[in-house]
């Protein structure tokens, strides 16, 4: 869309007023946020604040968990808070797909990860000579061997089947990627691995992301935007050098005060 010559996009997904109650329990309250391509916007808070199911209402999958969601998250047009399954299960895996804290049970043990990345893309259409093309660089594109399609999600390390679930959204040609504490169960060379993949991902397919985190350090280098969580509130929302360099909420100071290698405290 072009608004007085100036390209205008909408945004990928849009988040209005989503509220996560279990039971008669406010956990989660999300205003306003709108997520565009290539963007990277986390949420960051202390434990319990709220931070992944807000990340599961954004993906529709506020249900399983057990919660209420009402409100509206818009992903691509679709309102995934009361979407049906079948238009949910289109959503994911073609607009977004989650990138879960524990990728190995995330997987279907039963099934060798090339029967797993074949039957995801047929869910979405592609077959045969296309889905092995796909696969083939997608698996190249976070560097795993061929190999690993024979194996079980148990035979494969923490960091490979992290790797694994990127490449089938990288396979699934998705638009965004959500993630969980992506790094959290890995060692350090493993997550600057991951964190790298997934900055490359962002620049080369303009992917969008959404990223959940404790993490500040690692929100300083990939975040754009950086949504503050506390108690289930928003308590502060910037782009990533203001909420880093001028935050405005003392709960974000606080945050900051905490990582030293930051070294923000005023
Ligand atoms: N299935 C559930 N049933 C009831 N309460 C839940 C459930 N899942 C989460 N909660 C509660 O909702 C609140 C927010 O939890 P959430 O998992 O979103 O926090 P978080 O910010 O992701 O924390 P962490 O950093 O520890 O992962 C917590 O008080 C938690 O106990
Ligand atoms: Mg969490």
């Amino acid at each position: 869309m072009t608004v007085d010559g100036v390209t205008v996009t909408s945004p990928l997904i849009s988040v209005r007023d989503m509220r996560v109650t279990y039971g008669d329990r406010l956990v989660s309250h999300v205003p306003e946020l709108d997520v565009y391509e290539g963007e990277c916007v986390a949420l960051v808070g202390e434990s319990g604040s709220g931070k992944t199911s807000a990340l599961l209402a954004i993906l529709g999958l506020g249900d399983f968990s057990g919660a209420t969601v009402t409100g509206t998250v818009l992903i691509n047009g679709v309102n995934v808070v009361d979407a049906p399954q079948a238009q949910l299960r289109r959503v994911h895996g073609t607009a977004i797909t989650l990138v879960s804290q524990s990728p190995q049970a995330a997987l279907n043990p039963t099934m060798r990860l090339g029967r797993l990345a074949k039957l995801s893309l047929k869910q979405h259409g592609v077959r045969g000579h296309e889905a092995n093309v796909r696969i083939a660089d997608a698996l190249a594109r976070v560097v795993l061997p061929d190999e690993i399609l024979k194996r079980y999600p148990h035979e494969v390390s923490g960091g490979q089947a992290q790797r694994f679930c990127i490449a089938l959204a990288v396979a699934l040609q998705v638009q965004c990627i959500a993630a969980d504490e992506p790094t959290s169960a890995l060692d350090v060379t493993v997550q600057a691995e991951i964190l790298r993949l997934l900055d490359e991902l962002r620049r080369e397919r303009n992917m969008a992301m959404v990223l959940v985190s404790h993490d500040l350090a690692l929100v300083s280098t990939l975040a754009d935007r950086i949504v503050v969580m506390k108690d289930g509130a928003v308590v502060e929302v910037g782009s990533r050098d203001e909420v880093l360099h001028s935050p405005k909420s003392d709960y974000t100071r606080e945050l900051l005060a905490a990582v030293p290698v930051l070294g923000v405290t005023s």
